[in-house]
């Protein structure tokens, strides 16, 4: 009996080391320096390597980060008819600083819409050189890609940057509290912002965000940070973009960015306030309150009309909170 117990033991150990080595063994992806290590995570993403995206950029900034070194980009995904967002932008958070550069991500107008949008667009970008314009549709559907291509844009064009934000044009973003919160952060592997932990996929084909079985077979989500904004030291841009090979994309922007962080082994770090715990990523429409606001880093939810109406009052009077 004790033979038999043993015999299967050593068989277990085998067939384990068998199956394990096989792993060890699957070609490694080289990376320039070599650097980065083989992913984490299942089995399954190890096996296949997807082919790289065939996207370009049809109009780039590909010169802002050569003569200067931003601690923090905004990278803010908007459609090419968002004019108006962009110059609320422009005009309150994203006001070009010492130390910051916002960049709007954008992709192809849309079917439907008008001739002339192209021209505009060309034409805005010559005169405030913050446009990057993707070769894709500009669809929901192609957040995804966008992300993709804001995380290679960041890792090829502005690598010596300390830290980037991802963030809705739609956002009221306290730059100041944010700013001081990040000169204490890690530089190396870092991301912030309201994480979700309990995420499951919707399997309702009439919801926003139904995912198939087919795209994603699992129950549930790894821990992720919500879409609306997050913040994540520069180094994880160019990681994040070469996971990004090992998981199928799908069309949830924020999950897609956690299943590359999975395949990473980085986990997304929740931001409180010290004094009342309150999630510093607030995702609920909050109404304005000057002194609310200069406790939080980011307020859901505002109109382009909003944001130019409520930030000379929080520029003026924040710092007395
Ligand atoms: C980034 O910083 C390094 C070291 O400070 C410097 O050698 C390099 O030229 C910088 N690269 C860019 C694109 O500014
Ligand atoms: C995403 O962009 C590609 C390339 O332009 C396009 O073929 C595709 O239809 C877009 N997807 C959606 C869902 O809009």
């Amino acid at each position: 009996m004790f033979c038999f117990v043993l015999c299967c033991f050593v068989l277990c150990c085998f067939v384990l080391f068998c199956f394990d080595s096989s792993l060890w063994l699957k070609p490694r992806p080289l990376s320039k320096d070599g650097a980065e290590p083989r992913p984490a995570g299942s089995a399954k993403e190890q096996r296949r390597l997807l082919p790289p995206l065939p996207y370009r950029y049809l109009v780039n900034q590909a010169g802002l980060c050569r003569d200067r070194t931003p601690f923090l980009v905004f990278m803010v995904p908007v459609a090419p008819r968002d004019a108006a967002a962009r110059e609320a932008v422009r005009k309150t958070w994203g006001a070009p600083s010492q130390d910051t550069l916002t960049l709007f991500f954008t992709g192809l107008p849309v079917m439907g819409e008008r001739r002339s949008l192209q021209e505009e667009l060309e034409q805005e970008s010559r005169l405030y050189a913050d446009i990057i314009q993707v070769d894709f549709m500009d669809s929901y559907q192609n957040l995804t890609l966008k992300t993709l291509m804001m995380m290679k844009w960041l890792g090829a064009h502005c690598s010596n940057a300390s830290f980037a934000m991802k963030v809705d044009a739609d956002i009221f973003v306290n730059v100041f509290h944010l700013r001081d919160r990040l000169r204490t952060s890690p530089r190396l592997g870092f991301i912030t912002g309201s994480v979700i932990r309990d995420g499951r996929p919707r399997r309702d084909p009439w919801s926003k965000w139904y995912l198939s079985k087919e795209l994603y077979p699992e129950d549930s989500f790894p821990p992720y940070v919500s879409g609306a904004g997050y913040v994540f030291s520069l180094d994880l841009a160019g990681r994040i973009f070469w996971a990004s090979r090992y998981v199928q994309v799908i069309p949830l922007e924020d999950v897609y960015v956690g299943l590359c962080l999975r395949v990473l082994g980085v986990r997304p770090v929740y931001s409180r306030s010290m004094l009342f715990l309150r999630n510093l990523f607030e995702i609920q429409n909050l109404k304005y309150d000057r002194c609310t606001f200069a406790k939080l880093v980011i307020v859901n939810k505002f109109k382009p009309s909003e944001l130019l109406q409520v930030w000379p009052d929080f520029l003026e009077g924040h710092a007395r909170c």
